[in-house]
């Protein structure tokens, strides 16, 4: 897949721009605080009609306008599609191709995009809660089945911990809701299980490549329940605290993801550039993962990937991003201190909310 086309108004930084990115890497290189990452967000806001950094999306129209707009073209297997994202007076109005979409999820495998941002070091290093979104964002994109017993799992640990704060809980509805629980619960425990065992292969394998064979990256699943019988039975023994502290203390929404560098867990005794190498990987890995689902490359948007790496590692990082992807790199650095790769790259250079095709 391809973007032929970005055009974005009065998006953050970004007040008037339109660029066309080459085929394969393209650098968005300036100074700090010039739009760079305003970019990189206005594209995946467009293909997924949300920000990785935004609270709401009102944070998103340039301070003093009222509203925004984004319009990218792409080009893949299914032919070439249009999106235009428009905010204003606080709607979202989105179009596919000129038609308005039934359904904003309609949107999801138009346009495929994996962004690495700075903040991913947050999915090593940060809490369990970051990890799971990584987990329920990817498996909700590709498994329909997925999203919906996810669903459905909260739709019932919201109503099950409402009944534990009641003075008098019912024990038989109690009861029935353990049963959905369980059920539900395993289907997302079984799913993630999967992912996870071919997110570890693809993402060993492109951290052993970024640290030329010297590391070894190991991610496993660290799931709070096993399978519906087990869970069942672990809602029953925790009962008595589930009543006491009014909330339900175990389940998937307790699970978590572990990360290891030698055998050795990545968020305690990581350095910075390992951490970094490994979140990266993850991301690629995403990157695999996606292709191999949907048959369409996704299209990189990263963002500062080399910083914090050194100068063998970022020359590492090139050559282990796919040859067929299409790649949005940002960088704060001087043209001239960046690979060769990079410097004969398509090169735009990103100055006061504007973006300037350069050479
Ligand atoms: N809604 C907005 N309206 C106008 N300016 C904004 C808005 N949101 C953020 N900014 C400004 O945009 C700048 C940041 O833009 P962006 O994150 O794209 O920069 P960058 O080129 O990626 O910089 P860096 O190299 O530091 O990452 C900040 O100066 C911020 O004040
Ligand atoms: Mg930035």
């Amino acid at each position: 897949m391809r973007l032929e086309k970005i055009v974005c108004e009065q998006f953050r930084r970004l007040s008037r721009v339109a660029m066309e990115p080459a085929p394969g890497i393209n650098v968005l290189f300036g100074g700090n605080a010039q739009g760079k990452t305003s970019l990189l967000e206005a594209v995946l806001y467009a293909a997924t009609a949300r920000s990785h950094r935004a609270l709401s999306d009102r944070e998103l129209v340039q301070h003093g306008a009222e509203g925004f707009y984004v319009s990218i073209t792409a080009a893949g297997a299914a032919g070439r599609v249009t999106v235009d994202a428009r905010w204003w007076q606080n709607q979202k109005r989105f179009r596919i191709n000129g038609a308005v979409p039934d359904r904003l999820s309609d949107l999801l495998g138009r346009v495929h995009v994996v962004l690495f941002a700075p903040d991913d070091l947050e999915l090593i290093k940060g809490a369990a809660s970051a990890r799971r979104r990584f987990l329920d964002i990817c498996l909700s994109r590709v498994h329909g089945g997925y999203l919906r017993a996810l669903q459905a799992y909260r739709q019932v640990l919201r109503q099950r911990n409402a009944l534990l704060k009641r003075p008098q809980p019912d024990s038989t509805l109690l009861e029935s809701f353990d049963v959905m629980l369980a059920e539900y619960g395993a289907t997302i425990a079984w799913e993630r299980n999967g992912w996870i065992a071919r997110l570890d292969t693809a993402a060993s394998a492109l951290y052993r490549q970024l640290t030329d064979g010297r590391e070894t990256l190991q991610i496993r699943y660290a799931p709070d329940i096993r399978d519906t019988g087990q869970y069942l039975d672990m809602l029953k023994r925790s009962r008595e605290n589930d009543l006491k502290s009014g909330a339900t203390c175990r389940g998937p929404h307790r699970d978590d993801m572990r990360f290891q560098v030698d055998g050795q867990a990545l968020e305690m005794f990581g350095s910075q550039g390992q951490q970094k190498s490994a979140a990266l990987a993850l991301r690629l890995a995403e990157a695999n993962l996606t292709r191999e689902e949907s048959g369409e490359e996704p299209v990189l948007l990263l963002d500062e990937i080399f910083s914090d790496l050194d100068e063998q590692r970022t020359e590492l990082v090139l050559e282990i991003l796919p040859q067929s992807a299409q790649a949005l790199v940002t960088t704060a650095r001087p043209v001239g201190s960046l690979p060769a790769r990079l410097r004969n790259a398509r090169l735009f250079h990103v100055i006061n909310g504007d973006i300037i095709t350069h050479g």
